[in-house]
């Protein structure tokens, strides 16, 4: 399996890793879609990327709002005739306990990471389906695979993810569309700088563990080759990796390591 040399289209293309995603696919000539909220920043992205009047557009969209995806997905095929690969990687993360956190700011995280996610998906999936062929991309978390304090909303929203495209990837086999679930461990982004606390606020700090992380051009550079074998899911980061083996196979310890770990 290849790369699509023809059209990838990047949800949360403004900033981090979408941002970083969209620099190392235009420096293989890949055509580009980016979009997001912010029109200015993803200007910004687009301008920082070569030969960027002819191969990159911009589409802003907000994931929240359900009900004007489908649109966006007739506008973004109009835009160079096809979708070969769609990148779900917009969303936000969440700092707050369970029992503190409103159903409100709770449900927002759902529409957005979820709901959105999958709504954008299932508007993409009817072009890919008469053209034989498409690869869809989600961006999940280690906290798709487990959980930790502070994030239940967040966690709760990726390990949807997996459930959703776990099943897709078996009722599009035969279409030749590929579903691909990325989870990235720590990468330094404004993650949980537009975090939301129990109320919905942004938590507007950068953790410790972020400040570390690898580089969200490391994380791309990294990402491309995996995507290109074609491979199901995929795991990208430093040590906390490990959490999702020791998870697989020693459950209980995990828990007892979690609670015991400083956990920001
Ligand atoms: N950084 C990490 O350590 C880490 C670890 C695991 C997973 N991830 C995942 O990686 C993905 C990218 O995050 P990041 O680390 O690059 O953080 P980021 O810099 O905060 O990027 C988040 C992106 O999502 C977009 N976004 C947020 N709400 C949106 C909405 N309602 N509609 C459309 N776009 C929206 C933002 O753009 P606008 O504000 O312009 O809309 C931004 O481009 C997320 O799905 C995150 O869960 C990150």
């Amino acid at each position: 399996m290849e790369l699509p040399k023809k059209v990838v289209w990047i949800t949360g293309a403004s900033s981090g890793i979408g941002e970083a995603l969209a620099y190392e696919f235009n420096k293989k000539g890949t055509h580009l879609i980016l979009s997001s909220r912010r029109v200015e920043e993803l200007l910004r992205v687009k301008e920082g990327c070569h030969n960027h009047e002819e191969t990159v557009k911009v589409l802003p969209l907000d994931l929240s709002d359900a009900d004007e995806l489908p649109g966006k997905v007739e506008e973004a095929i109009s835009l160079f005739g096809s979708v070969d690969m769609l990148i779900n990687n917009g969303g936000i993360s969440q700092r707050a306990y369970a029992a503190d956190s409103s159903m409100e700011t709770i449900r927002q995280l759902m529409e957005v990471n979820f709901f959105g996610t999958i709504a954008l998906t299932k508007a993409v999936l009817p072009s890919m389906i008469e053209q034989k062929s498409g690869h869809i991309v989600v961006i999940s978390s280690v906290m798709g695979k487990l959980g930790t304090r502070h994030r239940s909303a967040y966690a709760a929203s990726k390990h949807a993810l997996h459930g959703w495209f776990d099943c897709l990837r078996q009722e599009m086999y035969q279409n030749n569309i590929h579903v691909t679930l990325v989870c990235p461990g720590f990468v330094k982004t404004n993650i949980t700088v537009n975090a939301l606390t129990a109320q919905g606020q942004k938590y507007s700090k950068m953790e410790d563990a972020q400040k570390k992380a690898m580089s969200p051009e490391e994380f791309a550079r990294k990402l491309l080759p995996k995507l290109a074998k074609g491979k199901e899911e995929i795991y990208i980061g430093g040590y906390e990796i490990m959490a999702v083996y020791v998870k697989r196979f020693f459950p209980g310890i995990l828990n007892k390591i979690l609670r015991r770990a400083k956990v920001t």
